[in-house]
């Protein structure tokens, strides 16, 4: 089995494939520049002799008050967390259709089961990463192809590093689940069929809690940022 793997960073992509000659092969390039989509599938499917997986985990996030975004910061995430994974899937279709027991993962989030404040434009955008991901599924299956989508919740990664505006609130730093139990589980759901895999207990309890009861974790993010403003104006005056 062999990968192409994408990102902007070239340096960081060859680094990580110098690690794994035999199985990883880098290409980079800006996955929301739809001629770039195009050579990726040309190429992938050149170097690998057809497609049979593809993985649609780019993605960024940014936070803030709604009333201060710009228009500008909410279509670049909606342009890398939905657009970008569904044209993505578009462009590979003919390949995939081809390939061997073939299967797409798209990653979502959390937030798009149930939203926080100031991460309004990311939790739109996996929301809506959701709703097509579920009107799709029935349509790729019925050409044979498996469609999974992992829920994450905070995730081992250089996520909050790499927000397009803002940074990351104090009340938000969740525990994070390791990147490798994480891919773990989105293998597993990918081997046994599994159409949603939610890694880690936390994650699970969260989109739960969002289902039965979503007022309480409304009144407990309120809670959470009023203490934190509290102690904050509390540190100031001391
Ligand atoms: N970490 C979490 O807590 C968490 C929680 C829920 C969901 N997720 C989701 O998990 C997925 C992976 O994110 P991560 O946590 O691994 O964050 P990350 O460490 O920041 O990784 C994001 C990856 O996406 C690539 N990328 C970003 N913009 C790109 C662009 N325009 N073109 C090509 N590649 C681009 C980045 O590479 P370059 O910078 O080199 O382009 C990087 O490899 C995302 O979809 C994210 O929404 C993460």
């Amino acid at each position: 089995m062999r990968l192409v793997i994408t990102g902007r960073r070239n340096a960081r992509l060859v680094d990580l494939a110098s690690e794994y000659p035999d199985f990883l092969v880098p290409f980079s390039g800006d996955i929301t520049d739809s001629l770039f989509q195009e050579e990726l599938v040309r190429y992938s499917t050149a170097e690998l002799g057809g497609i049979d997986l593809l993985i649609t985990a780019a993605g960024a996030g940014a936070v803030g008050p709604f009333f201060k975004s710009s228009t500008e910061t909410m279509r670049k995430v909606f342009e890398i967390d939905f657009f970008s994974p569904i044209q993505l899937v578009q462009k590979t279709l003919p390949q995939l259709i081809n390939g061997r027991t073939p299967a797409v993962v798209f990653i979502g989030s959390i937030l798009g089961n149930h939203p926080l404040p100031l991460h309004s434009a990311y939790a739109a955008a996996k929301a809506a990463l959701h709703g097509f991901v579920g009107a799709v599924r029935p349509e790729l299956v019925s050409y044979g192809v498996d469609v999974n989508v992992a829920v994450l919740g905070p995730t081992q990664s250089e996520f909050w590093d790499n927000l397009i505006s803002g940074e990351r609130a104090d009340w938000s730093q969740g525990r994070p689940l390791s990147a490798e139990i994480t891919a773990a589980a989105i293998v597993s759901g990918l081997e046994r069929g599994v159409p949603v895999v939610i890694p880690g207990w936390r994650a699970k309890s969260y989109i739960l809690l969002g289902r039965i009861f979503p007022s309480l974790i409304d009144r407990f993010v309120c809670w959470k940022r009023r203490s934190f403003a509290e102690h904050q104006s509390f540190a100031e005056h001391e």
